[in-house]
């Protein structure tokens, strides 16, 4: 059994720790991009969480605060776009305060981080990681589905860096036809900029972004085309379980990475819980269902009664979808949408 400072760590079927935890604050996003909020279907009338329905401040600190007991080191505020929810600020400032959480991250699309990247470092968020697809305004406007130049972003990856945030990660979903042509040229503008970008293979979340194996660009592929211009070598896991295999630039212009979850799973060494805005924890990105904590919460229960409830949760928890998946179309339907519990 694993034990941490005397206390027995609780693990899942596969023997699998509960080391970080992927906090939603928000479905909503200001972006629609074609892979993860298709404005077919999030159009106008999409039915988006009330607000009365989120999770307070207070609740999601409690999560927090009994998942750490649990083991949990690793906390990433994602959305939808978490920088859309009101005075977010006052809850990197809750959850900084948390002694276990060694690593408080955020994910963003960087559209507001003019706005908001001091306040975030004042409140005391380790981290930022901005999504951006392109560098080519047309391509980003493309993907992104959005009526915003892509320099807003560019100054927004700036702003976290002059906050403090530097080295930022830059996540690349890449797609074939897509932005497949603008790999080594997104390599390079990271190398230049001492930014980590990491490519990510495009994967078959949720049912509404029309995946086709045909689409995604293997990470072998990437690397063999940033290969060729610059000399890589192997960086090892800077933390175990990391989803992103990562590389260093011979010549010390910094790292690469690329998230291959399609064609090389890493299911046997996922640590990762994810807590939906209305407060269901869901143990796999590929899951149809999560499990209700806010009844719980909102019970009276006590914090024994909550840990009870994620402990029974982790301990039951089985997933491997990606590995169960490799190779083979996806299958079944149901799956929750990436925008709902934050990628
Ligand atoms: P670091 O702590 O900086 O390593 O962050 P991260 O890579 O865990 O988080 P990020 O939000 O940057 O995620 C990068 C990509 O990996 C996103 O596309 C995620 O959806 C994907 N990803 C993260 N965790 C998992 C996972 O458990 N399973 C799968 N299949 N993909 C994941
Ligand atoms: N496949 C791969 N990555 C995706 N993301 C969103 N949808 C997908 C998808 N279908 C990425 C976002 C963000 C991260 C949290 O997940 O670009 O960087
Ligand atoms: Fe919004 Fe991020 Fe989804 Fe794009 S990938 S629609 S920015 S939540
Ligand atoms: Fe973890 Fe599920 Fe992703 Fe596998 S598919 S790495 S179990 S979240």
């Amino acid at each position: 059994m694993l034990r941490m400072q005397g206390l027995p760590l609780t693990t899942d079927a596969r023997g699998r720790v509960l080391r970080d935890l992927r906090v939603s604050v928000t479905d909503r996003c200001n972006f629609r991009c074609t892979y993860c909020m298709p404005r077919e279907v999030f159009g106008p009338g999409f039915p988006f969480l009330p607000r009365t329905e989120l999770l307070t401040f207070e609740e999601i600190e409690r999560v927090v605060r009994v998942a750490a007991r649990l083991g949990t080191r690793k906390v990433r505020l994602t959305g939808g776009e978490p920088l859309l929810r009101q005075d977010l600020p006052d809850l990197v400032e809750r959850l900084a305060r948390i002694e276990a959480v060694e690593d408080l991250a955020l994910t963003t699309n960087g559209s507001l981080l003019r706005r908001d990247a001091r306040s975030l470092r004042a409140a005391g968020l380790d981290r930022v990681t901005v999504s951006l697809d392109s560098l080519d305004d047309a391509t980003f406007r493309a993907v992104s589905d959005v009526d915003l130049p892509v320099s807003v972003v560019l100054e927004g990856i700036d702003a976290a860096v002059d906050a403090g945030f530097g080295p930022v990660k830059v996540n690349v979903v890449v797609k074939r036809g897509v932005n497949d042509d603008e790999v080594v040229d997104l390599a390079a503008w990271g190398r230049a900029g001492g930014h980590t970008v990491r490519f990510i293979e495009f994967m078959d979340v949720g049912g509404t972004n029309g995946w086709r194996m045909a689409d995604v660009v293997p990470a072998t592929e990437i690397l063999t085309a940033i290969g060729e211009r610059w000399e890589l070598e192997v960086e090892p896991p800077a933390v175990a379980g990391e989803v992103a295999t990562r590389y260093r630039y011979a010549d010390g212009a910094g790292e690469v990475g690329v998230i291959a979850s399609v064609t090389q799973p890493f299911c046997g060494a996922c640590t990762r819980a994810r807590l939906s805005a209305v407060g269901e924890l869901y143990t796999c990105l590929f899951a149809t269902r999560g499990h209700d904590l806010r009844a719980v919460l909102r019970a009276d229960g006590s914090d024994a009664d909550l840990h009870a409830a994620i402990a029974g949760i982790w301990d039951a928890r089985d997933d491997r979808y990606s590995e169960l998946r490799a190779g083979r179309p996806a299958t079944g339907t149901g799956r929750v949408e990436m925008s709902y519990i934050g990628g």
